[in-house]
């Protein structure tokens, strides 16, 4: 009881919920779970209608009301045949609990961050889209780390493969107008903006209704220009608000990233060559090099999750 960061009761029945919230300590789980300091975490797994019943509710209200931290049941298939609410999550699931609580500080916490993650489609009829390699790795990990540092992540994607992280709101979209639209309805509200999604600059300028068919002609696409989100942002960014956008060059780098700092009138350019080896889109890792008007810092090859917490490091000492 002396040793442990976290504790956490997996399953957690009726009878054993009822007794931490009343204080019975007449077993080794119970006594141990009284004489713990650290930080707790209840997994209630019953039956749907044990789980229902207000006295289960209103124990775990007091747990909560005590500090613990109670994790809702999943829902499907119980062990007693009924099929509902009360499931244990599965074990990856509470381990990330685990993790929030003890793997990471939180200095984050209170700090609402917005974050874009993966790329755009833009579609040309019912069956083709435009679209880049962005596998939305890097915004994914943003997002994963800033949440389990504590802060209220809201995180608007683009079609990836990946799984979102918990403890983050997604939001879901296909088209650069879409990420506009989600991302300006929800940017008053942000402390930070980390605007790491693979934007497409251009759409075709007709979305045809009908599948395209093909002749034996030449075929070409006419494009618009998407509306610059970043740069939107920038324009209307609120006080204390700080912004972070990504620029991904094969060329100039610096001058580049830093030229984009100014004219979108960004906080920080997370920079990366995507011709140097062990950056860009596919990988697990980056070479990032972070932009802000006092200049360049160059960082060393890094997994993905590492990048994430060295921007989140330097937002944070901007911000103060
Ligand atoms: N971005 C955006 N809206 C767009 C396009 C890009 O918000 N329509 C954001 C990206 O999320 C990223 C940054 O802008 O944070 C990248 O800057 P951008 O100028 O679009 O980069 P490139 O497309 O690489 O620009 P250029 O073609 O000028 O190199």
């Amino acid at each position: 009881a002396k040793e442990a960061d976290v504790f956490m009761v997996a399953p957690a029945s009726a009878n054993v919920i009822g007794k931490l919230a009343h204080g019975i300590a007449d077993d080794m789980l119970t006594t141990t779970f009284m004489a713990c300091t650290c930080p707790k975490i209840i997994s209630p797994a019953m039956n749907t209608r044990m789980y229902e019943n207000p006295i289960t509710q209103d124990n775990l209200k007091i747990l909560e009301h005590y500090g613990m931290e109670v994790i809702r049941p999943a829902s499907g298939y119980l062990a007693c045949g009924d099929t509902g609410a009360g499931k244990m999550p599965e074990p990856e699931t509470l381990f990330e609990y685990i993790l929030r609580t003890v793997g990471y500080p939180k200095d984050m916490a209170g700090k609402k961050v917005l974050i874009t993650a993966g790329p755009t489609r833009e579609a040309i009829d019912p069956v083709r889209y435009i679209t880049n390699h962005s596998t939305g790795k890097m915004g994914y990990a943003i997002a994963k780390a800033a949440a389990y540092r504590g802060a209220q992540v809201t995180m608007v994607t683009g079609p990836v493969s990946i799984k979102p992280p918990m403890f983050v709101k997604v939001v879901p979209i296909e088209s650069a107008e879409d990420m506009f639209q989600a991302v300006t309805e929800r940017s008053e509200w942000a402390d930070i903006i980390i605007k790491a999604a693979a934007v497409a600059d251009y759409r075709p300028a007709t979305v045809s209704s009908e599948k395209i068919k093909k002749s034996d002609d030449q075929m070409s696409i006419g494009l618009e220009r998407t509306q610059d989100i970043l740069g939107y942002l920038g324009a209307h960014k609120r006080d204390g608000q700080f912004l972070c956008g990504f620029a991904m060059e094969t060329q100039d780098l610096l001058e580049n990233a830093s030229q984009k700092l100014k004219k979108k009138n960004a906080d920080m350019i997370v920079a990366n060559n995507l011709k140097v080896t062990g950056a860009g889109f596919a990988g697990d890792t980056n070479v990032v090099t972070l932009i802000t008007e006092n200049g360049a810092e160059e960082q060393e090859l890094m997994s993905k999750e590492e990048v994430a917490g060295v921007i989140l490091d330097k937002i944070m000492e901007k911000i103060g």
